[in-house]
């Protein structure tokens, strides 16, 4: 712990699951080189601050009825936050301006998600710093749609789906973070407002590393012309059980600890994504045939029209105890650094790609919507440490789970997942990248 600095930042999470863990380890981080740090939350979807005795927290009303909070739309729930939330956070962040009796807000550290946090910012005459929960690539794809738009990659045709996007190889159009159930004309005025109001911030921290995202983070400097601090893998160095907003069921740890080396397939598909009934029984009898233990994370509501498992095949759930575990939310972390997992089937969502880089796990990739897209072709294609589910069809679930687990194309991913795993221990440590970019940020911050 570094000396107190006698600053303060104020942080403002994006109320999801994906977006509190890092921005909660953000300020874990910032607070151990010598900041106060103040969080300002909304009501809906916060942390508890009691796991948190040394920050301050400060809560806002969001402002949205039951059904807005349930809308499955995430696109519009990220607009509607955009607008509800500006006059409470102006209000909360006017008033903690005005308490001399605290340390001077050095600035206010906002997601990437909040656009709307940089006209608060500008008003106030307060710095912004956007902290990005996704990775640098998605980020330079995003930043690259009103290209996309001029070369006429957007808006999506069905039948270009499998054309190279050039200027973005090796995705492809397929693999742009888009989202299907959003009017392609509000989604891309959303993403122009988060690329631009980065642009006019101070500064922009993301949840990655130089050796992984050299060339998108390169693309970003020079896009963006303000510094940007890769300083992750942040869970590496204050992990997100605490910040988790569903129980952690730790049974499953003790189930692991049954299992053979490397011979558990985890499946878990994140805070957010839901399967229809239909995929969630080929995801079922995939599972089964494979013949592989797994541990598998079955969110409730997490199939659409079910509550949790009532949509299983008949005898599926009578037959678990010889084939596999099932939990409502699982300590990820841990699960994904016991020696007794083979391969991690994911969402990719840029939390859960980072969490099984770290621990060398291979990935069998099935993104559902905007940024998991980018990272599941970049898990297969450039860094090699994963294949991609093209069909959630039972018979080819069997086929890639068992090529991994058992076959040779798995222990070649598995030896560069190793590699990788290396170099994101490696930055952390003192002369590393993300230990200098760490400190730089610091400075960054203090200067005025
Ligand atoms: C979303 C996006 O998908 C992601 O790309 C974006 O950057 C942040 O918001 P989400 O879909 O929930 O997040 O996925 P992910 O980014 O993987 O985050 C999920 C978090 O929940 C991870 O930190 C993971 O460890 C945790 N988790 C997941 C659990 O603690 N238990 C579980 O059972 C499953």
């Amino acid at each position: 712990m570094e000396q107190r600095k006698g600053q303060r930042l104020v942080l403002f999470p994006f109320p999801f699951q994906g977006h509190i863990n890092p921005i909660i380890q953000l300020g874990n981080i910032l607070h151990s080189k010598g900041f106060s740090i103040t969080i300002i939350c909304t009501n809906f979807n916060s942390p508890n601050p009691s796991n948190y005795p040394d920050f301050d927290f400060h809560f806002i009303n969001e402002n949205l009825s039951e059904d807005e909070k349930c809308n499955p739309n995430i696109v519009a729930l990220i607009q509607l936050i955009n607008v509800r939330c500006a006059q409470p956070l102006r209000d909360c962040l006017a008033e903690l301006l005005s308490n001399v009796s605290k340390e001077p807000i050095a600035c206010l550290i906002s997601d990437f998600a909040c656009h709307f946090t940089q006209a608060v910012a500008d008003e106030l005459k307060l710095k912004r710093i956007v902290m990005r929960t996704g990775g640098a690539t998605s980020s330079s794809a995003y930043a690259a749609f009103p290209l996309l738009r001029e070369k006429g990659y957007l808006p999506l045709q069905d039948s270009q789906l499998e054309k190279l996007v050039v200027e973005l190889a090796p995705l492809r159009v397929k693999d742009l973070p888009l989202h299907d159930s959003c009017a392609p004309d509000e989604y891309y005025q959303l993403v122009d407002d988060m690329v631009n109001m980065t642009r006019t911030s101070s500064g922009f921290i993301l949840n990655s590393f130089e050796d992984l995202e050299q060339p998108a983070l390169a693309t970003l400097r020079q896009e963006f012309g303000i510094p940007v601090f890769p300083i992750g893998p942040f869970h590496k160095r204050f992990p997100a059980s605490l910040s988790s907003l569903l129980t952690q069921d730790q049974s499953c740890i003790s189930w692991l600890d049954k299992q053979g080396p490397r011979s558990v397939v985890y499946v878990s598909f994140g805070s957010l994504t839901a399967v229809y009934e239909m995929e969630l029984l080929e995801i079922a009898w995939g599972l089964t045939n494979s013949k592989q233990p797994f541990l598998w994370v079955v969110r409730p509501g997490s199939t659409i029209n079910s509550d949790w498992l009532e949509a299983m095949p008949k005898g599926f759930l009578e037959a678990l105890d010889e084939r596999g575990c099932i939990v409502m939310w699982a300590p990820q972390q841990e699960v994904l650094a016991h020696p007794a997992i083979g391969a991690f089937w994911t969402h990719n969502g840029w939390n859960s790609t980072l969490e099984s880089i770290c621990e060398g796990v291979p990935m069998i990739c099935m993104p559902f919507f905007m940024d998991q897209r980018v990272n599941a072709r970049y898990v297969t294609e450039v860094w090699g440490v994963g294949v991609q589910l093209e069909k959630r069809e039972r018979g080819m679930i069997e086929r890639v789970i068992k090529g991994v687990m058992m076959e040779e194309e798995g222990e070649e991913i598995r030896g560069r997942a190793l590699i990788l795993k290396e170099k994101a221990t490696q930055c952390l440590h003192e002369g590393g990248s993300s230990y200098q970019s760490l400190d730089s940020l610091v400075s960054h911050i203090s200067s005025p």
